[in-house]
């Protein structure tokens, strides 16, 4: 099989592009990445010389590029993991979450349509369905209900593949994925900024009053997720992943402390998140029903996996830590 996966120098894509390569060593994987803040080739030196594997740099908005990829690299399936993919940062300028998120999934998915791809997976996020109280999950059928910009262009991109299947029959499916934790993800998100200032004996900024719920997911058990979708999904269908791992965010940052050996007194409350989602939680019946899916990591086993890749790629981390980065986190967190 011939894929190309977009975003494969982020987070997940990086950990899904290795775990492909390394279960079908007869597929060939052309990764697509432009390379923003997120994107690093750091997380993908052990495979940069697998004949198997192919990088180039450049943006999913790009008609010209992704029709000559699509044609020269005969692709067969399409895997959409670029995106812009954090909330405090779609709050302070949307712009640039629409435009890759909703626009670049467009020109992908003209593309795909144009050259007859058989598969299209766009990766999405539970996110799409909004806040829930204390009770009850997203199931495939909540309504849309997306609450912030990343999440509204998470959305947009979603009604698109939906109504490319339904206009062209075209052959797009959706995942829709709760809170994804593991190795080589940016310190920007919760579990990652967390292990960093603790490791620095940094405050610890809690948004808010620390109780709002994410369910968690270690992210080889997204990748595996995926993967079911690729060979098994159906056409048009939405599937939900999740971790069965709900925590409070207090809860997640007191489990860190408590596995480095740092003392609670680092936790700092912080000004909320405008618009903070409550809570997500997941029903992922259909992902175990139809794919035979369900995860396979305790949050406890991943959060420890996690914790020790960290410790012990300190080469890694100071390589993240750009001017850049400590900028930002300058520029979010002195005012809150
Ligand atoms: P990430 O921010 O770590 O990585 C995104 C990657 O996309 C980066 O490598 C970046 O360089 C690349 N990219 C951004 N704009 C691009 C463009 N215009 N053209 C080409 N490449 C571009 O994100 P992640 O956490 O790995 O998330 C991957 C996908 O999974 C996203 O679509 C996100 O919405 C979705 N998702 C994430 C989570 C999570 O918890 N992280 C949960 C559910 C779904
Ligand atoms: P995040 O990792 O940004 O993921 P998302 O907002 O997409 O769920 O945040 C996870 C939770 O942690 C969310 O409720 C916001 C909270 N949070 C903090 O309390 N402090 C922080 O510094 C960050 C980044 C997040």
């Amino acid at each position: 099989m011939r894929i190309l996966v977009t975003g494969g120098a982020g987070f997940i894509g990086a950990n899904f592009v290795k775990y492909m390569l390394n279960k079908y060593p007869d597929y060939k994987i052309i990764n697509l990445d432009i390379l923003t803040y997120a994107g690093n080739l750091d997380n993908l030196i052990e495979v940069e010389n697998n004949p198997n594997y192919k990088f180039i740099r450049g943006d999913i908005t790009n008609k010209s590029l992704i029709n000559n990829i699509l044609e020269d690299k005969n692709i067969e399936v399409i895997i959409n993991f670029a995106a812009e993919s954090h909330v405090d940062r779609s709050i302070e300028d949307a712009e640039v979450f629409i435009t890759t998120n909703v626009l670049g999934t467009q020109v992908l998915l003209s593309a795909a349509k144009m050259h007859n791809i058989q598969r299209f997976v766009q990766i999405s996020t539970d996110e799409v369905y909004g806040s829930l109280g204390t009770e009850g999950y997203f199931t495939e059928t909540t309504p849309l209900a997306p609450s912030s910009p990343y999440s509204a262009s998470k959305t947009g991109a979603d009604l698109l593949i939906m109504a490319f299947y339904h206009t062209h029959n075209f052959p797009g499916i959706i995942t829709r994925c709760s809170n994804n934790y593991g190795h080589y993800q940016f310190p920007e998100k919760l579990i990652p900024l967390m292990i960093l200032n603790a490791l620095e004996d940094k405050p610890l900024p809690v948004y808010g009053d620390g109780l709002n719920i994410r369910d968690w997911i270690y992210v080889e058990d997204h990748c595996r997720g995926i993967d079911a979708v690729l060979h098994k999904g159906k056409e048009g269908e939405v599937y939900n992943f999740g971790g069965n791992s709900e925590k409070t965010n207090i809860d997640t940052v007191k489990i860190i402390l408590r596995l480095l050996d740092k003392p609670e007194s680092l936790i700092s409350f912080v000004k909320d998140r405008p618009g903070h989602d409550r809570r997500y939680a997941i029903d992922f019946s259909k992902a175990e029903k139809e794919l035979e899916w369900k995860p396979k990591y305790s949050f406890e086993e991943g959060i420890k996996m996690t914790i020790d890749w960290y410790l012990d790629n300190s080469k890694w981390i100071s390589r993240v830590k750009t001017k850049e980065y400590l900028d930002y986190y300058e520029k979010m967190y002195k005012d809150r």
